[in-house]
């Protein structure tokens, strides 16, 4: 019976360091560490989200700056408003919350943020940067997976991982980090054939293709790792992508959800906004 990764835990004790260090800062420099976070439009997941990153950032004694624009913003509007930000020198981290509405392009939206202040770690560089194995700033979720890991006393060297979900902000980071730390990975989605066998032969799992409980409990190698990023609102509630009761009686370590790898993104984005305010004053 899987032991299970109490996220709120974690996340409460790794904000109790980002607090310490965000204070640090501030007496070393005269200023808090500072966030920027920008919603277009009325989403009400997004709304949710941006919520709860400036009840973090108020927690954890970073400045918050809030950017809540229209759904009719135009992308020159926004890209002029990220110009500003890029400017500020009391912003240390500029967040755009996605999905951005259809008529905006998100690419060219994400590539305006300087690297620098990339606390989301979506640009093209700050990609790049974690292909070549030399990350600067990482994506929050997989950032937070691994916090999960090494608080747990995973070392993921030798083991196999298996990633379910390809996407730019889990999939394909969380596989470079698992790769970084000698893990040999494998990445499969939608469209993998067999799957049932890929996840079966994972010492460590890691769940993002956004289908509620898509993988199965009796996949699951006895004593593996299971990670549950998913976060899909059904009619019987929130579940993750992993079918969790079955999973926890052949795991030795699980995430539930909600409470397990939610709560840690929004803490290690407030870790990344850290870590781009010392970088910018280095
Ligand atoms: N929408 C869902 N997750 C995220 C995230 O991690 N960052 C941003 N900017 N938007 C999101």
């Amino acid at each position: 019976m899987g032991i299970i990764i109490d996220g709120k835990e974690l996340s409460r004790k790794k904000r109790e360091e980002i607090s310490r260090q965000a204070g640090e800062f501030s007496r070393a420099h005269g200023r808090p560490p500072g966030l920027a976070v920008v919603l277009v439009g009325q989403d009400p997941a997004s709304a949710i989200y941006v919520r709860n990153k400036k009840a973090g950032c108020e927690q954890c004694g970073i400045r918050s700056f809030e950017h809540l624009l229209p759904e009719s913003t135009t992308q020159k509007e926004l890209l002029a408003l990220i110009d500003t930000l890029n400017a500020d020198d009391a912003v240390d981290g500029i967040l755009v919350q996605l999905p951005l509405p259809s008529h905006l392009q998100e690419r060219e939206v994400l590539l305006r943020i300087d690297p620098a202040k990339d606390v989301d770690g979506f640009h093209p560089y700050s990609m790049g940067r974690l292909l070549m194995g030399e990350p600067t700033l990482v994506p929050c979720t997989p950032r937070g997976i691994m916090y999960m890991l090494d608080e747990h006393g995973i070392d993921p060297k030798g083991k196999d991982a298996v990633i379910i979900g390809r996407s730019n902000i889990v999939g394909k980071p969380a596989a470079l980090l698992l790769m970084m730390r000698h893990a040999t990975i494998t990445i499969c989605h939608s469209r993998t054939l067999n799957l049932d066998r890929k996840v079966a032969s994972a010492d460590i799992v890691v769940a993002a293709i956004g289908r509620p409980e898509f993988i199965r409990g009796e996949w699951i190698k006895e004593g593996a790792v299971v990670i549950d990023v998913g976060m899909n609102r059904t009619e019987a509630g929130l579940k993750g992508d992993v079918e969790f009761e079955g999973a926890k009686r052949r795991a030795s370590l699980i995430t539930p959800v909600p409470g397990g790898v939610g709560p840690m993104t929004i803490t290690m984005l407030l870790d990344n906004t850290l870590i781009a305010a010392r970088a910018r004053v280095s």
